[in-house]
């Protein structure tokens, strides 16, 4: 599948449900409504949805959420999407999680396919941990961690960057990382959905935490690259990758090769726009055939916009884009 800007679109983000057990103080408000149950697909048709993306070129597949194990059965879809792995098909499936399901799911996670997966870690201090998460127990995240690491997973450690909050751990968190051998990338704060929190009080450019870093670490150019929109260095003190996703001061939407669905079935062709398609109504219609399906997914990708429009300043305080980072897993 080729975009209207030339791009490939081989990855698809597949949101398994809005909920979660926590409620980042940047992704969701205290208080959420989440979807009724009617509206959500079953993980049959989830797993039909992304045979047809794999029939089309799809050949990463990543698990997101809310958080994508608290859906019940989720393992189901996972053992199911990782039979789809082959030289024809997936070359990868892969999961964002917040870890509090880990020590419980690694394993099969493992035996199922899955070789890395990222996990949301904000900051390393338990009280912090918990004022970011509302109520979440660092010592689950960092138990679910090790039960990752463990199961013989390659894990990745995400933060979002902000200012005031966690700004002054990055250090720690370069060297917990490796001591644990494990990579991290820092995230700029993207404006979605309206949470209680002031985007434009948080929002911290990564090149300012880039310079701070390179006064104690020696960051060294890789080639290494997940298709993904990290930019990462090897940082030669741990030996471990450092990743900066960074939408608002670096845009990486030239070379965007993803599209993510979510779990009621909506396709979002940019994370930083409004416009989907609705593949749900196609999927439930009997009249419509496997290549209907996959023409009603061609014809979204044939409307993929050229890239996000985020910006975050006094001007502009409400978030560029409605929905909550948790309807789509960012
Ligand atoms: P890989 O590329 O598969 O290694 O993973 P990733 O780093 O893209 O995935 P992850 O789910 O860990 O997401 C990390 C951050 O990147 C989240 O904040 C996502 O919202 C953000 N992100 C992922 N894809 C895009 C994208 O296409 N555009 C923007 N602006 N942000 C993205
Ligand atoms: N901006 C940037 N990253 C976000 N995430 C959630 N909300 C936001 C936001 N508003 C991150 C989570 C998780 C990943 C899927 O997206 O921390 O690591
Ligand atoms: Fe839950 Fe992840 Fe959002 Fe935190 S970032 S509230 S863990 S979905």
């Amino acid at each position: 599948m080729i975009d209207p800007f030339g791009r490939r679109i081989s990855y698809l983000r597949v949101s398994v449900t809005d909920r979660c057990d926590l409620r980042c103080v940047y992704c969701m408000a205290e208080h959420m409504t989440f979807l009724p149950k009617a509206e959500v697909l079953t993980l049959e048709e989830l797993d039909r949805l992304c045979g047809a993306f794999i029939g089309l070129g799809v050949r990463r597949i990543r698990l997101t959420g809310g958080e994508p194990l608290v859906r019940k059965d989720v393992m189901r879809l996972v053992r199911s999407l990782g039979e789809r792995i082959g030289p024809d098909g997936l070359q990868e499936l892969t999961l964002t999680t917040n870890g509090t399901q880990l020590t419980k799911h690694a394993p099969d996670l493992a035996a199922a396919g899955v070789r890395r997966i990222n996990v949301s870690l904000d900051s390393l201090d338990p009280g912090r941990f918990r004022a970011l998460t509302r109520w979440g127990d660092i010592d689950k995240t960092l138990d679910g961690i090790f039960a990752a690491k463990a199961a013989g997973l390659q894990v990745k450690i995400n933060a979002v960057a902000m200012k005031g909050v966690n700004e002054d751990e990055f250090d720690r968190m370069v060297v917990w990382c490796g001591e644990h051998g494990f990579d991290l990338t820092l995230i700029e704060t993207m404006p979605m959905g309206e949470v209680d929190a002031s985007r434009v009080d948080q929002y911290l450019p990564l090149s300012v935490v880039r310079d701070r870093l390179r006064a104690h670490w020696t960051l060294q150019e890789t080639d290494y690259a997940t298709g993904g929109p990290a930019r990462y260095w090897v940082v030669k003190e741990t030996g471990r990758r450092l990743g900066f996703i960074t939408p608002m001061t670096h845009n990486f939407c030239e070379s965007c090769n993803r599209v993510r669905l979510t779990c009621t079935g909506t396709l979002f062709m940019c994370l930083g726009q409004e416009d989907a398609a609705d593949l749900r109504s196609v999927l439930r219609d009997p009249s419509v055939d496997e290549d209907g399906l996959r023409q009603a997914i061609e014809d979204a990708i044939a409307r993929k916009p050229k890239g996000h429009d985020f910006i975050i300043d006094r001007r502009h305080e409400r978030p560029a884009v409605g929905r909550h980072m948790s309807m789509t897993g960012g």
